[in-house]
């Protein structure tokens, strides 16, 4: 039985050892040449990572170029990124583009949108990137195991014209589960205790794949934080103090500029937030936060340098512009498709159908399914939830009936989050992964314009595997 360390014990030992650490490594930033043809290579192999604290013991990991996060891949709005994708892992994989309404041939959803790349061999994407804003790149074939192991990597589209912030950062946050050698529990990958529960939780916090970044900053700087969720299955609460964050974007699209109350980010897996932060014109060092339980120190900004000087305060001037996004709903016309959420530990389920079969709880669990979406214990080889015609608005009310949390992805399509419990939200949010609460009824609905199969699933990726997927297509 392995020693599992909680994550506040985490936060005392780096208080220890505070003074030790290292500074960030070097950033390194991949632009997408538009000079060029030749494909951007992007290969999936085995690589060795300081995740348990800064400089500390290695662990074996997965990662693209075989480090975690992978290359951090830059492009601009509305160009075309070449990607050659090698997979030099031992299982197939895939890319997937998560966020970019991207053409469906290039989704990589394995068994839906194209086949598994196998060992040793290439797949060539083609991401054209409609809409500016932070997004991220994961496999999408056990992506369960291979996101725990490590393969994802954050893709930023940049707005034309001037910026009105000096530097951005880009902050990936991960949660692993680490064994008392300090290597990956690959023995606990699959345990269906964390299936029918929460999914994988950790008991390491990293940021951009180090156990405590210091990132360097000037006093009086302007900053976007670009914060992504990269955990399997943590839901994470981001806190930070005495920097009065003002969010501008979520998952990609931009907000109407707001402070953020308690200087704090809810973020569930696989979203992304974009805040701008006006660090104060004194030297000096602010800490960043994970404050779910016990507050948690994540990474921190130094504050050293002369001071930059800026002439308008927040939230002036940083309202992002808009994206292409169809956002006119036909609600008169709308196809409304009901998602009902059943299952896992301490709920009502007590079967569903399996591959076309009604099956009994005992069944269902020995073949490794423990969720429904409206009664289907999913798989790749169902049939679609819904065909819809391309252009007219889809209204999806969903409804958790389970004692978890759970991160809906849509994929290739922004919706907008219409109302909770029947209460209209009151930001104008466009999301493509919304978290709904235990027993809440969360309304969505976007424009269907986007051709071909694309999955909905829950962003937990052990209840994904374990039920939570289906797909639909645009016709
Ligand atoms: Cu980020 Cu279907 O995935
Ligand atoms: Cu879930």
């Amino acid at each position: 039985m392995t020693r599992r360390v909680g994550i506040t014990r985490r936060a005392a030992l780096l208080g220890a050892t505070g003074a030790a650490m290292g500074s960030m490594l070097p950033r390194l930033v991949d632009r997408a040449s538009a000079a060029t043809h030749e494909p951007r290579m992007l290969i999936a192999r085995k690589g060795r990572a300081a995740l348990w604290e800064n400089e500390g013991p290695l662990a074996d990991i997965w990662g693209y170029e075989g480090r975690v996060p992978g290359p951090l891949l830059r492009m601009k709005q509305g160009e075309t990124l070449d990607v050659r994708f090698k997979n030099e892992l031992e299982q197939p994989s895939t890319i997937h583009w998560h966020g970019i309404r991207i053409e469906n041939a290039y989704d990589g959803v394995a068994g839906l949108t194209q086949p598994a790349v196998e060992p040793g061999a290439t797949f060539d994407y083609r991401v054209k990137a409609p809409d500016a804003g932070t997004y991220w790149y994961h496999p999408h074939n056990r992506s369960w195991e291979q996101l725990a192991r490590g393969l994802y990597g954050v893709l930023v589209v940049e707005e034309p014209g001037p910026k009105a912030y000096d530097r951005d950062v880009v902050l990936a946050f991960d949660d692993w589960r680490l064994d008392e050698a300090r290597q990956i529990d690959v023995a606990s990958l699959g345990a269906m205790h964390d299936w029918a529960h929460a999914g994988r939780l950790g008991n390491v916090l990293t940021v951009n794949g180090q156990p405590y970044p210091r990132f360097p900053a000037r006093p009086g700087e302007r900053l976007r934080l670009r914060v992504v969720n990269t955990a399997n299955a943590r839901v994470l609460t981001i806190r930070f103090t005495g920097l009065a964050p003002h969010l501008i974007a979520l998952d990609g699209q931009p907000v109407a500029p707001e402070l953020l109350a308690d200087e704090t980010l809810l973020i569930a897996p696989a979203q992304r937030a974009d805040v701008i932060v006006d660090l104060p014109a004194e030297a000096r060092t602010f800490t960043v936060e994970e404050a779910s339980g016990q507050p948690f120190a994540a990474c921190e900004f130094v504050l050293d340098g002369d001071p930059v000087t800026r002439a308008t305060p927040l939230p002036q001037d940083i309202a992002l512009p808009a994206n292409p996004l169809p956002m006119t709903l036909d609600m008169d016309a709308a196809l409304t498709q009901d998602l009902l959420m059943e299952g896992g530990a301490m709920g009502r389920m007590s079967g569903a159908m399996l591959k076309g079969a009604q099956r009994g709880m005992r069944e269902l669990v020995d073949q490794g399914k423990v969720w429904s979406f409206n009664g289907i214990a999913g798989t790749h080889g169902d049939p679609a939830m819904f065909k819809v015609a391309r252009g007219r608005t889809v209204r999806m009310p969903i409804v958790n009936d389970t004692r978890w949390p759970h991160a809906m992805h849509v994929h290739g399509h922004h919706f907008k989050v219409l109302s909770r419990n029947g209460t209209p939200v009151q930001r104008e949010e466009w999301r493509d992964t919304v978290l709904t609460d235990p027993g809440e009824r969360v309304e969505i609905a976007f424009v269907a314009d986007n051709p071909g199969k694309w999955m909905v699933h829950c962003h937990m990726l052990e209840h994904q595997v374990a039920g939570m997927m289906s797909w639909f297509e645009v016709a």
